[in-house]
């Protein structure tokens, strides 16, 4: 008898419905067919001690057939153990069948027959409502993810007997419920760390606000202990709230990854990726002979930060680059290709010399001649050219940090980008950009005309600072969002003259 049961296969942050035909037949082989990698193969092992381990036993002296089709598509990983024990198990009459057509099911089996975690249950629960399934049947520790996918009934198991049952309708299971609004305002609002445990550096934190609103990437410099790291982790507090739609996109790619908890549903705070500056090309941007997003991905309509971001190999920051442009990472393989989306702020931080004190108030820079210029060169060119706002840190007095002071909360500063960015959501509406930091040069022709004051005085700081060409372009962007800040029409004189401030590595006397 043939029967046929239903997985799912992953690719990318999509999902495709994979038929699972399991044929009892003559013979006594067993073969698995349609592409399956090893770790499919290896499958028969774990679904055979499995089905022995809940009582059940495979066909003995039969021949076993399953085939995964579509056959075109590549099946990775571990989790068609469990589709293709049930359906042995269905094949062989040994379990009730007729719910197989209305159910796509998921698992990796341990030798005694629990289920354990798989990867991607979201995008699988998803696909599985658009083909017109009643349900899914995934780990536990998955469910939650899953069930935030309304009109389909999930189930979370934990063990292959669960399933049986189930089927067999000798037991029920009560499907995992998630009432999504529920979760997303619940956690939208609960942030560890605010800007405000920050003293001081007021300066920094109009930056910080500057590069919120307009979507601008952002370089802290300065020496260690300034408290660059701190600041950087506290810029997701003060970002506008993931409406639905970003906290799916970034939840999908958390779920492709394996990486969230089972607790999760829906991730609804913006997420902040700080890898180590060892991270390998792949782990970054993503890729391997199974593709898995990366780091840069994971950050998708959140921050990226690179912290110390010279230590970091210069193949790693190259290959970020055509991602920070295009906002998407493309995996291209002999037979497919995968894309992960990747739309980030990113952030970086370093200390402007090896000794870290060059520039500094009242400590003396102790590298030699040269060498700061060769550290900085570590990251100049590509990587610097795409990001707008550098600005320099320095320590804040001790005095400072010892007062009372009271310093901002996030959620104001959270108000005035926000509102700056609803200005700049009805000016690119239509468009495929919704900040300032994505305008290309025609629209900024056009978006950042200055008058023949701001030109003057553009020229003047170019000639007298030193400012490149490419600085020009950055400057006019950033004050357009300065400007947006203000409720201003118009770029004005003095959203240039500040613009102008956070060009700090552009500066000709920069590390001469
Ligand atoms: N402005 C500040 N307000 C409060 N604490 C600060 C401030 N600057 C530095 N600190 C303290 O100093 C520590 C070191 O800062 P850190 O962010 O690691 O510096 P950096 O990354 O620039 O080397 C912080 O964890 C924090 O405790
Ligand atoms: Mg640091
Ligand atoms: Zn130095």
């Amino acid at each position: 008898m043939i029967v046929k049961n239903y997985g799912c296969a992953v690719f990318g942050v999509n999902a495709t419905i994979v038929t699972v035909e399991t044929d009892i037949g003559k013979g006594s082989n067993f073969f698995l067919v349609g592409l399956p990698d090893s770790a499919v193969k290896e499958s028969h092992q774990r679904v055979g001690a499995a089905i022995k381990n809940v009582g059940l036993h495979m066909p003995r002296g039969r021949e076993i057939t399953v085939n995964l089709a579509p056959a075109d598509i590549r099946k990775e990983g571990t989790a068609y153990d469990l589709p293709i024990a049930l359906g042995i198990i269905g094949a062989s009459g040994q379990m009730a069948t007729d719910r197989f057509a209305e159910l796509v099911i998921m698992g990796e089996l341990s030798l005694d027959g629990e289920v354990r975690p798989i990867k991607g249950a979201l995008p699988i629960a998803l696909e599985a409502r658009k083909q017109g399934f009643k349900g899914i049947v995934v780990p536990s520790a998955n469910a939650r993810e899953a069930a935030i996918v309304q009109g389909l009934d999930v189930y979370g198991v934990e063990h292959i007997r669960q399933v049986v049952d189930l089927l067999d309708g000798r037991a029920d299971l009560a499907p995992t419920q998630v009432d999504i609004r529920a979760e997303f305002d619940q956690r939208s609002r609960v942030h560890p760390v605010d800007l405000s445990d920050v003293k001081g550096q007021e300066h920094i934190k109009r930056a910080f606000e500057i590069a919120a609103a307009g979507g601008h990437n952002l370089l802290l410099i300065g020496p260690p202990g300034a408290g660059k790291t701190m600041m950087a982790k506290r810029l997701p507090t003060i970002l506008p709230p993931l409406n639905i739609e970003e906290a799916l996109e970034t939840t999908k790619i958390h779920s492709v990854a394996g990486r969230l908890r089972q607790d999760d549903a829906l991730l609804s705070a913006r997420p902040f990726r700080s890898p180590h500056h060892t991270i390998s090309d792949i782990a970054l941007v993503g890729g391997g002979s199974f593709p898995q997003p990366g780091e840069i991905s994971l950050a998708h309509n959140g921050v990226l930060f690179l912290d110390e971001l010279p230590e970091f190999k210069r193949t790693v920051l190259e290959v970020m680059r055509q991602p920070l442009e295009d906002r998407v990472v493309t995996i291209s393989r002999a037979k497919f290709t995968v894309e992960y989306p990747a739309s980030f702020m990113l952030v970086a931080a370093m200390n402007p010399c090896p000794c870290g004190y060059y520039n500094h108030p009242d400590r003396e820079c102790t590298c030699a001649p040269g060498l700061v210029q060769k550290y900085l060169g570590k990251v100049s060119g590509p990587l610097l050219d795409r990001i707008d706002i550098h600005v320099e840190v320095t320590p804040v007095a001790f005095g400072e940090l010892a007062g009372e002071r009271v310093s901002e909360k996030s959620a104001d500063i959270r108000e005035r980008v926000v509102r700056a960015r609803r200005i700049q959501e009805e000016r690119y509406a239509g468009e495929r950009i919704h900040c300032n930091a994505r305008m290309g040069p025609q629209q900024l022709r056009t978006i950042c005309r200055i008058d023949a004051t701001g030109q003057a005085l553009l020229q003047k700081a170019m000639e007298r600072l030193g400012l490149s060409a490419r600085a020009y372009d950055r400057i006019l962007k950033v004050a357009r969002t300065i400007a947006d800040l203000a409720s201003s029409a118009e770029i004005r004189t003095e959203h240039l003259a500040e613009a102008i401030q956070y060009r700090s590595l552009d500066r000709e006397g920069w590390a001469g």
